[in-house]
């Protein structure tokens, strides 16, 4: 199972990602606006884990909840870039075999990290992991393939990533896999339905 870790842990990585790469004060906003909104919706009772953090971009979001955060990297040149930022612990581990024993938060989030695995049985995997995790929660994002640029992928209009780049999963296949990890989308968010495939989701874990 192939793992989206070259391009994060390439020297520099994190300086481009904290810097250029959310170079706007809207671009920058837009995701940690979202989870703050489906946050407060469904409360935050314990600790919340930040899985992978990169470089911190929704720590002082999460921290405003008033627990702890941990926050979880597989790259060490993220992590370095995200130190300052971080407000609690921070550790250098893959999603796909968490260091914590089941049920240690009570919110996983995980943020623009599916998208990048482009095979289901790795998806399957990281979801597994993140939802065991959890005590109640997970706040996650994914592309969506019944969106406009994933349509335009699959019609030819629009060169597909390639083998190795980022990849679209319908919400069939995202529900099937939250159910193999014993819980249950509870809603989907995302900025225009249709026209962006970044789509946010609340799984709640129900055994
Ligand atoms: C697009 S960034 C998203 C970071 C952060 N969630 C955000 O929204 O800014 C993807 C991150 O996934 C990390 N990553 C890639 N494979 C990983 C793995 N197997 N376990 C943990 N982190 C991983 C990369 O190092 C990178 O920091």
């Amino acid at each position: 199972m192939s793992e989206p870790t070259d391009k994060w842990s390439a020297p520099g990585s994190g300086e481009h990602y904290a810097g250029p790469r959310f170079a706007t004060a809207r671009a920058a906003g837009r995701d940690p606006r979202t989870i703050a909104r489906l946050l407060e919706r469904h409360g935050v009772r314990g600790p919340i884990l930040d899985a992978p953090c990169g470089t911190g971009r929704l720590s002082s979001t999460l921290a405003r909840f008033g627990q702890r955060v941990v926050s979880l990297d597989l790259s060490a040149s993220m992590l370095a870039s995200a130190r300052e930022r971080l407000p609690g612990a921070a550790l250098q581990a893959s999603v796909s075999a968490l260091p914590f024993r089941e049920r240690s938060f009570d919110v996983v989030v995980s943020c623009r990290f599916l998208h990048h695995l482009q095979e289901r049985e790795a998806r399957r995997v990281a979801l597994r992991e993140l939802l065991r995790a959890s005590d109640r929660l997970v706040v996650a994002s994914f592309w969506d393939s019944a969106s406009w640029p994933a349509l335009r992928v699959r019609l030819g209009l629009r060169r597909s990533e390639g083998p190795r780049g980022r990849t679209a999963c319908s919400r069939a296949e995202l529900e099937e896999l939250v159910a193999d990890g014993g819980a249950r989308v509870l809603e989907y968010a995302t900025g225009l339905r249709f026209l962006s495939q970044q789509t946010f989701f609340v799984a709640e874990r129900v055994r």
